[in-house]
């Protein structure tokens, strides 16, 4: 549907946060081959930006964080997004160029390739002005991908299925992380496939089995809704944890540096190999970020709050 209200954008430029996981519980794999998941994804204040403007042909720059890591092609889930937007909107031939500038580090378990898709979702919708409700371009997100949907919402929620079944949870206050970048990203699918061989391991020297439907944390969820960090911290999960740890053992290290600089949780976001410092508030987290740098157990340290809001259009873009 095309709104003839208002006139079109002659650009339009989304921002959208990275996320890290509270909690991921990971099930036994499904015939389809993906892991059923209970998750808590939580938005932070870690962003890239997407602009798009109609073009004669389709294209995708990149500029920023890892820049050259990112496909430019069609491979590009952004690209993807652009692409499935056309379609379900019936505007066949309508072409768009994509300019992403990162700062969320590529393949770091932050989500940031799904972060850019749920960005050109939006921007593509308000320079097309398709009008598609927030719910229709969630169901596009999820065609995507699994992280896709939450990256348009944004704050905190829980996420079942793949990820891409979400529910708002109530998480009061706001938290303050230091993240540690690794020097090499990780690949989700090995990061998957190594956490299976770890519990085939562990089944065959006959260690109770993981359950096959995984588990949302109620005491988790009960901390958040306290607002306090201290509670929160010592709840933070991950099942993915022990396979990045074996893919990227030096991780250990990291994680160790900041328990010892005292986070209140430390933890393998996602697939990692970013890992996540849950601080008592903005100065520790100040302090933490320069303790970790010093200690030079990651590539670079980063500064973010959340919850923060999901993809959402930019009125005054700063020039790039
Ligand atoms: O969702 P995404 O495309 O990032 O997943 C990459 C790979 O990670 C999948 O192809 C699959 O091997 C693995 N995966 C999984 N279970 C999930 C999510 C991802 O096994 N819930």
């Amino acid at each position: 549907m095309i709104s003839a209200s208002r006139p079109a954008p002659a650009g339009v430029t989304v921002r959208v946060p990275a996320k890290v996981n509270l909690q991921l519980a990971v099930g036994q794999s499904g015939a389809d081959g993906y892991h059923p998941l209970v998750t808590v994804f939580h938005a932070i204040s870690l962003f890239d930006e997407v602009t798009v403007r109609s073009a004669e042909k389709t294209s995708l720059s990149v500029t920023g964080e890892d820049a050259a890591a990112v496909p430019r092609d069609r491979s590009n889930l952004a690209w993807k997004a652009a692409s499935a937007l056309v379609q379900a909107a019936g505007l066949r031939g309508s072409a768009v160029e994509i300019r992403i500038k990162k700062r969320i580090p590529v393949a770091a378990g932050l989500a940031g390739g799904s972060a850019d898709a749920a960005a050109t979702l939006v921007a593509c919708n308000e320079l097309w002005q398709t009008g598609l409700a927030p719910r229709e371009l969630a169901e596009l997100a999820s065609g995507l991908g699994s992280d896709v949907p939450f990256a348009l919402l944004g704050g905190t929620a829980v996420g079942r299925g793949r990820g891409e079944q979400l529910t708002p949870a109530l998480a009061a206050g706001s938290y303050h992380w230091a993240l540690a970048f690794g020097h090499e990203g990780l690949s989700t699918a090995e990061v998957y496939a190594t956490c299976d061989r770890l519990r085939a391991a562990r089944a065959a020297s006959g260690d109770q089995p993981e359950p096959a439907e995984p588990e949302l944390s109620h005491p988790l969820m009960t901390a958040l809704r306290s607002g306090d960090p201290a509670r929160v911290g010592p709840l933070l999960s991950n099942d993915l944890q022990p396979a990045a740890l074996s893919l990227q053992p030096d991780l250990r290290r990291t994680l160790t540096a900041g328990r010892e600089h005292g986070a209140l949780g430390a933890i393998v976001s996602g697939s990692g190999p970013t890992c996540a410092f849950l601080a008592s508030d903005a100065a520790h987290a100040r302090e933490l970020a320069v303790a970790l740098t010093g200690s030079g157990v990651c590539r670079a340290v980063a500064r973010a709050s959340g919850p923060v809001p999901g993809a959402a259009v930019v009125r005054d873009p700063q020039p790039s």
